[in-house]
């Protein structure tokens, strides 16, 4: 990794909202009286009753408790349009890009306001208030963020499941959170090709019983509606009243349920809640993009994964943002895609993931170089460590030497950037996450003894060491779990799963989970799940499952599999179990690849050796380490001989 640094020229240092100097002194601020520091900045939301509680928080393993803001009373959806209004009515807050680049649509404050409030009004009519729990299966179309605002409206709480995610995956969603309504389309175009998403949805509701859905018609497509069950949401929006008083909520009350994976287990709930996730989410947007009043600010993540929730919908509308919202995917029509959209939409900050960055790299730099991106000021990712060559074309090919790249670190369970360097105020180091974001305290401990390292450069397992706004606040129906997974390893510390680095400069580099969680281009999941999906195949007896190193994908999925007794290891099989694994979970989780394995290295108590799968998918037989304990240590030869060829 090379230490090179990239300073910002002096002409965006002037601009930015914060340079060197006042990130210095923010942060301190920050860290040293959080309370008279979030007690300011909770000024830029409207709130229906003011705080007077700002931080009262505790990370100790007996009484975790995260409250922010805790006797305000505010309403997301206020927040994210109504205060807009007198402002900037008429100013676009969604542009929509649709999967045919023909198409497109802008959206004023105004129509986002009336939008929502027909769609709270549709939903109170469907039963749904305060508290109850709302399934959202959407395309990337403008209606799913009405979908979520009108949730937040009447108090609500929405939990996306990505439309990529398979009927049985979603009915489990559906049955974890009791949702009372699931909103969907018809069929969600992408990439020139359609989801069934509401033929998905009635395919799920075989297993999660019959919840009513409310229709969005995005094609047109006749997709069978089923009297009483299910509604068509043009035909319920034309009868709406636009008009409905936004429901003032507690700053603590639920706002979205988010499942995530895990290291073991289910996928849990992540709990976000309403004052403390909006500040975080808005003020970072602000900060880390260092976003300008009449910016055009594109994230192009889905919906469905806590960044579209934060920096596409929540943080940018918030800020009265004009956001972009693309639905289809960075190769269709062509490679040139997302940078066609940059240039017709005048993008100013852009942000995205390594794995389409170096997906996009390997189709050659005229895909890029045709279009004029000369409104690009400032460039984005995250979802998983980005390589020196991904961030210098990134840096190079894209921003032409002239956009700072901002690399966040943060998580589903963070709602928002926990650290990242800030345009204006850091010179950037490829595939650097840098510095903490404002509130933020991240150690390095030693991942035995669990104590904090203090010197620099050091490496170690990343946690975090108070609580900041936009922080989880529990496990949907959960608690035990939220403190046995987050707390117990490291008792007083946020512990986040990833292992990190601080360099001699202090800045910090992340290198990736240390956990048995696998990010495959940029989607997070849990080996634990793709294991249990290919035992509840019936010729499967056992499976582990570990990541490897993908070119572009970052990591993928390598599957050792033992059949049953008496069953026939075939090429047929291992196409059948792919599948079966789309079918269980999603297309995201299909197997890369699927090595027979009638013995796997486990200890004489049973317990499978996974380190020592993971190192011979890594191609890295060397550093097998001791292999005496094994109950069988010839299975490791066997496997190593049969392994994945390169
Ligand atoms: C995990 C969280 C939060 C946005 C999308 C992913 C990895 C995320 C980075 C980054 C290195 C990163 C971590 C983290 N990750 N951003 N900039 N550099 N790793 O959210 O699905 O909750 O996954 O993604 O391993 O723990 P998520």
């Amino acid at each position: 990794m090379s230490d090179k640094t990239y300073a910002p020229s002096d002409d965006f240092v002037k601009n930015a909202n914060v340079d060197a100097a006042k990130y210095d002194e923010m942060y301190a601020a920050s860290v040293n009286d959080p309370d008279a520091f979030w007690g300011e900045h909770m000024k830029r939301l409207d709130w229906i009753k003011t705080p007077t509680k700002i931080k009262n928080t505790s990370f100790d393993y007996h009484n975790v408790s995260i409250k922010w803001f805790e006797d305000g009373e505010i309403n997301v959806a206020a927040n994210c349009v109504d205060r807009h209004l007198a402002t900037r009515g008429d100013q676009t807050a969604i542009i929509w890009e649709s999967d045919d680049p023909n198409v497109d649509k802008h959206i004023t404050y105004n129509e986002l306001s009336e939008q929502v409030n027909k769609l709270a009004n549709v939903y109170k009519s469907l039963g749904v208030g305060k508290g109850d729990r709302v399934v959202l299966y959407m395309p990337m179309i403008p209606e799913a963020a009405y979908a979520m605002l009108a949730c937040a409206r009447i108090g609500a709480i929405h939990s996306i499941v990505f439309a990529g995610f398979s009927p049985e995956a979603l009915a489990a969603r559906v049955s974890g959170c009791d949702a009372k309504l699931i909103v969907t389309a018809d069929q969600a175009p992408r990439g020139g090709r359609a989801t069934p998403l509401k033929a998905n949805v009635d395919k799920a509701r075989e297993h999660c019983g019959e919840v009513q859905t409310l229709v969005v018609e995005r094609t047109g497509a006749d997709v069978g509606l089923k009297d009483g069950l299910d509604h068509s949401y043009n035909a319920l929006m034309a009868n709406a009243s636009a008009d409905c008083p936004p429901e003032p909520m507690n700053a603590e009350d639920p706002l979205f349920i988010l499942y995530t994976s895990g290291s073991t287990g289910a996928p849990k709930g992540v709990v976000h809640t309403t004052g403390g996730y909006l500040l975080y989410a808005a003020l970072t947007h602000e900060v880390t993009f260092d976003y300008h009043d009449g910016d055009i600010y594109w994230c192009t993540a889905d919906v469905g994964w806590v960044t579209g929730h934060s920096y596409i919908v929540y943080g940018p509308l918030a800020n009265g943002a004009t956001t972009l919202m693309f639905e289809g995917v960075p190769t269709y029509p062509d490679a040139g895609r997302f940078w066609a959209v940059c240039e017709k939409h005048k993008v100013n900050q852009f942000y995205t993931a390594p794995t389409a960055i170096r997906a996009l790299m390997g189709q050659g730099t005229e895909w890029v170089t045709k279009y004029d991106l000369s409104d690009l000021k400032v460039l984005g990712t995250v979802g998983e460590p980005i390589n020196p060559e991904a961030w210098n074309w990134y840096n190079d090919v894209v921003g032409k030497g002239n956009c700072p790249i901002v690399d966040t670190w943060w998580q589903t369970e963070t709602g928002g950037h926990m650290m990242t360097p800030l345009p204006g105020a850091h010179a950037t180091k490829p595939g650097a996450a840098m510095k903490p974001f404002f509130g933020v305290q991240p150690v390095v401990l030693d991942p035995q003894a669990g104590t904090e390292i203090a010197e620099s450069p050091c490496e170690g397992v990343l946690c975090i060491a108070d609580s900041w706004p936009g922080q989880m606040r529990t496990v949907y129906g959960d608690h035990e779990r939220f403190v046995k997974t987050y707390f117990s390893d490291y008792k007083g510390y946020y512990f986040a799963g990833d292992g990190c680095r601080r360099d001699a400069d202090g800045d910090y580099w992340i290198t990736g989970r240390v956990d048995d969680v696998i990010n495959v281009s940029g989607h997070r999941m849990g080996t634990a799940e793709v294991e249990s999906a290919l035992v509840a195949h019936a010729k499967v007896a056992e499976a582990a499952v570990v990541g490897f190193p993908h070119e572009i994908k970052g990591q993928g999925i390598y599957c050792y599999v033992t059949l049953m007794e008496g069953e026939e290891y075939t090429d047929d099989l291992k196409t059948e179990l792919r599948n079966w694994v789309r079918t269980e979970i999603g297309p995201i989780a299909s197997p890369d690849y699927i090595q027979w394995a009638p013995g796997l290295p486990k200890t004489r108590s049973g317990k499978i050796m996974r380190r020592i799968l993971r190192k011979i998918a890594e191609n890295d037989y060397g550093a097998l380490g001791d292999t005496s304990t094994l109950a069988d240590p010839s299975v490791v030869d066997e496997l190593i001989a049969n392994r994945k060829p390169d």
